[in-house]
């Protein structure tokens, strides 16, 4: 099959000139949903001045709105529906068939139901992949001829004219409440980024409950932790990350240090849910608006080959995306200074303090530092390496590092990963 991302143009010319860091200050968009979060989004009386539910429910003229979800969060869909139905007389029509990775074949059924309802608001409830396949399943609502796989980012996708988005998140990871990016997977197992030319996939409303995510296990709690830390340092490091991005980046970084093991170690406080759910909403903003990193485009092909939790091979990447940024750029320094593990006297000691501090919050969330304790086995590594070389520079989040990496490099990346043994940055490969 081929894909946007394959496209040589895209690839080699339109990617990197997006992010040149050269070209930061020449238009810097911002892109956020209108966010609302608390204990009291989904009340079924009326307050003294309008709410969230007054001012989602303003943007259904047709009063009939569609609701994506999955099979477990499906279980929220009555407190988010309750209040809408009994204020607003909005009848709701259910599709909880969302899947894990959002497949194609599942965001076109999804798109289907939607065209026989004609909704003018969708909402999503759910995990990353069921706010993604609401997304993709919008697009082919609004333009029935749309192919996602080909779906070039330099083409507007002309959202909005049937219907808008409400993202209403039940883990605390993807940050794909606020992102203008779905990922949709493929039967040959591409999972493929798509935004368009412009954020249009950036949701309406973003309503965070933190009570949807108080369920979630510890595994998944670390996981989707991860991804928010990731997301926040990617989008911290990556070139055209401005001020206002590397604001929020920063503080998600702290929080996520803070607030993870809390949310890890009991599920049931509500105080580390909140935190984190926030810490994931905002980790998504300079995610969208400043750029990936290459820890996504790593883990990406190692988590569709292997079918590892996303959040867990993206945090596994993180450390080697800062070392090797570390021949470009000295930034993450910033990051050492507002954790307070600094060493003034060699930027070297910062930087392993940094990773240090990270592999030190993988192991107490009990994430996986090598892709041998993520229980990839040595043969099947080796079998799929001309592949795992071959895709990696294809994802559309590798555009967003400071270099292109060589084959060489980036087998010197996967074989360091495969043991957990960090790269050697003055060996030959890296000078
Ligand atoms: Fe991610």
């Amino acid at each position: 099959m081929s894909y946007w991302s394959h496209e040589y143009l895209l690839r080699n010319w339109g990617g990197p000139m997006v992010q040149a860091e050269f070209l930061k200050e020449v238009q810097r968009p911002f892109f956020v949903p209108r966010v609302f979060s608390g204990l009291n989004l989904f009340l079924d009386e009326a307050g003294l001045i309008p709410d969230a539910v007054d001012l989602v429910a303003k943007e259904c003229k047709t009063k009939k709105a569609f609701l994506v979800t999955d099979e477990y969060a499906v279980r929220f869909a009555p407190k988010v529906m309750g209040p809408y139905e009994k204020r607003h007389g909005i009848k709701f029509e259910i599709w909880a068939k969302a899947q894990p990775d959002a497949p194609i074949d599942t965001v076109q059924e999804c798109a289907q139901k939607m065209r026989e309802f004609g909704p003018d608001l969708i909402f999503a409830v759910g995990g990353g992949s069921s706010i993604d396949t609401a997304k993709g399943a919008w697009l082919l609502y609004e333009h029935p001829d749309a192919n996602i796989e080909i779906l070039s980012p330099l083409v507007p996708l002309n959202l909005r004219n049937k219907a808008k988005l409400v993202a209403i998140p039940t883990t605390s990871g993807t940050g794909s409440e606020v992102t203008g990016v779905a990922v949709i997977s493929f039967p040959d197992g591409v999972k493929l980024g798509t935004g368009g030319a412009l954020p249009e996939f950036v949701p309406d409303f973003a309503l965070l409950d933190p009570t949807f995510t108080v369920g979630m296990p510890p595994e998944l709690t670390a996981g989707t932790g991860g991804d928010a830390l990731a997301h926040a340092v990617d989008g911290f490091m990556a070139p055209r990350a401005d001020e206002l991005n590397q604001a929020i980046a920063l503080k998600v970084i702290k929080m996520v240090f803070e607030w993870l093991p809390k949310a890890y170690k009991d599920g049931s406080d509500l105080m580390p849910r909140i935190k984190m759910q926030q810490a994931a909403m905002m980790a998504g903003i300079p995610l969208s608006n400043a750029g990936s990193g290459i820890s996504h485009a790593l883990g990406h092909t190692i988590g569709g080959l292997y079918h590892i939790h996303h959040g867990a091979m993206v945090l596994l990447f993180l450390p080697y995306e800062l070392q090797v940024y570390s021949k470009a750029t000295d930034r993450h320094l910033e990051i050492c200074d507002m954790l307070g593990i600094r060493d003034n006297s060699s930027d070297a000691q910062s930087l392993s303090n940094l990773i240090e501090k990270i592999r030190g919050l993988m192991s107490e969330v009990k994430l996986p530092v090598s892709l041998k304790d993520a229980g990839v086995s040595k043969s099947d590594f080796e079998g799929h390496l001309d592949f795992i070389l071959e895709q990696t520079p294809t994802d559309p989040a590798f555009y967003f590092g400071w270099f292109d990496l060589t084959r060489e490099q980036l087998m010197d990346v996967f074989s360091c990963a495969y043991e957990g043994t960090l790269l050697d940055m003055n060996s030959e490969i890296w000078r």
